[in-house]
């Protein structure tokens, strides 16, 4: 609806800081990378320049070997912990250490096409990004995949842009809670420490923080002395999904040579992506590295996968019935953890509420593998919490309830998405 259309755009107005868009103001008062490719695509619907810009801010952070940080520290602030002097990475433009899931070629692809359709392609922007698009892929084969299995490993729970999600209980359990820097949380300042990670999780992530730091951040050294290591779907899948876009606009672009090289990357990751599907779960597993097992916790991750593979029907069948299974009983969906486990908690962030992006990726998941109905459900479940609850950072599945920071920059560009696209041709 236009109204709330005009909120969400006066949302990521007011979250603009100079060509980039905060995730929401105080609670994360710099540039975050997945957060603003989901908000580049956001613009895309009715501003492209806007939209190239956030994605142009974003690669002002690309590290000399391809990564692009997860934060980047455009200007100080004192109301976020962990700042760049916790980080030491000592680049030219701060930023944290650590990467997120590389929705960046999904947004340029979006971005491309849209200007493309209303005349307005900037050719050489479009390659300016395309090309560090390919160098942070490139990155994530060799920094995250050294020994070449398809499937990209996270280092730190943070990487995988669901923080503390039960996926990672077993393998954090596993990393100390002590930590060189002290640690000194902003977050509980300004929302319910009932809805945050607790002590204990904030005392491994600074603890994992301060190895890598130790190793200079080189990749190299921290693969070899990372207490925590998965071999993630998610960000596997987002991988995957980004790769196809990317393969689409090397192939527009003109680089040939660059379209073949993607093209494997990308059918490995697709097989091994495969590969992890669970028949006996209904939904894919990631796998813990460093103790050779599955990470079996049922968490939205074990979906994600459909956005990126177009499964046979038997197989996308159960998936979407296991899904529907998790939805029942529940005012908002889709909940980040099975509300029967014993882990779910309704309104501890991601461990049980609704987040709107987490919405977007399955609904594109559901509607490349034949599910256009549910997809059309998820899809008016999100806009309907939204609207009634306003564009809070997430909802508990339950109640319906907006929970965690306000006027969210993510959830007003997925508004703007969603609303904008039919239920029959969500892209
Ligand atoms: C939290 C979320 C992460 C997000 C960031 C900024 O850390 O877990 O996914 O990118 O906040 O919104």
């Amino acid at each position: 609806m236009t109204k709330y259309i005009d909120e969400a755009k006066a949302i990521l107005a007011a979250n603009d800081r100079g060509g980039y868009t905060v995730p929401t103001d105080r609670l994360y008062p710099f540039q975050w990378n997945w957060d603003s490719a989901f908000v580049a695509m956001g613009f895309a619907a009715y501003d492209i320049d806007r939209a190239y810009r956030e994605l142009e801010r974003l690669a002002e952070g690309q590290w000399t070997d391809g990564m692009i940080p997860h934060i980047v520290f455009h200007q100080p602030s004192d109301s976020y912990f962990p700042g760049p002097d916790v980080w030491r990475t000592n680049h030219v433009i701060p930023t944290s250490g650590i990467t997120q899931p590389p929705v960046f070629a999904m947004a340029l692809r979006k971005i491309y096409e849209t200007a493309v359709a209303t005349g307005s392609v900037e050719n050489k922007r479009t390659l300016t990004l395309y090309e560090a698009a390919l160098k942070w892929h490139r990155w994530w084969y060799s920094a995250r995949d050294p020994e070449g299995t398809g499937l990209v490993a996270l280092l730190h729970p943070w990487e995988s842009g669901s923080d503390n999600s039960p996926a990672w209980d077993v393998a954090l359990a596993r990393v100390a809670t002590t930590t060189e820097t002290p640690v000194v949380r902003k977050d509980i300042g300004h929302v319910n420490p009932q809805m945050r990670p607790r002590d204990e999780d904030y005392g491994r992530f600074i603890h994992l923080l301060d190895t890598y730091a130790a190793c200079g951040w080189d990749p190299v050294e921290q693969w070899q002395q990372a207490e925590f290591k998965i071999a993630d779907i998610q960000t596997s899948a987002i991988l995957l999904k980004a790769g196809e876009d990317l393969h689409y606009l090397a192939a527009v672009l003109g680089r040939a040579g660059e379209a073949d090289e993607i093209a494997v990357l990308n059918e490995r990751t697709r097989q091994a992506l495969k590969a992890q599907w669970r028949s006996h779960l209904s939904r894919f597993v990631s796998r813990d590295l460093l103790a050779g097992e599955d990470v079996v916790a049922a968490t939205q991750a074990g979906f994600i996968p459909l956005l990126a593979l177009d499964l046979d029907e038997a197989t996308a069948d159960a998936a979407a019935a296991e899904m529907r299974r998790w939805c029942k009983g529940m005012k908002v969906v889709f909940p980040t953890t099975e509300p029967l486990s014993a882990s779910f908690e309704a309104k501890r962030y991601w461990r049980g509420p609704a987040w709107a992006i987490i919405n977007w990726l399955l609904i594109e998941g559901l509607h490349r593998n034949g599910h256009a109905g549910f997809a059309a459900e998820l899809r008016q479940s999100t806009i309907s919490a939204i609207e009634t609850e306003g564009f809070a950072e997430y909802f508990d599945p339950k109640t319906g309830e907006g929970c965690g920071g306000l006027g969210f920059s993510w959830t007003a560009a997925a508004y703007i998405a969603l609303e904008k696209a039919d239920s029959s041709a969500i892209q």
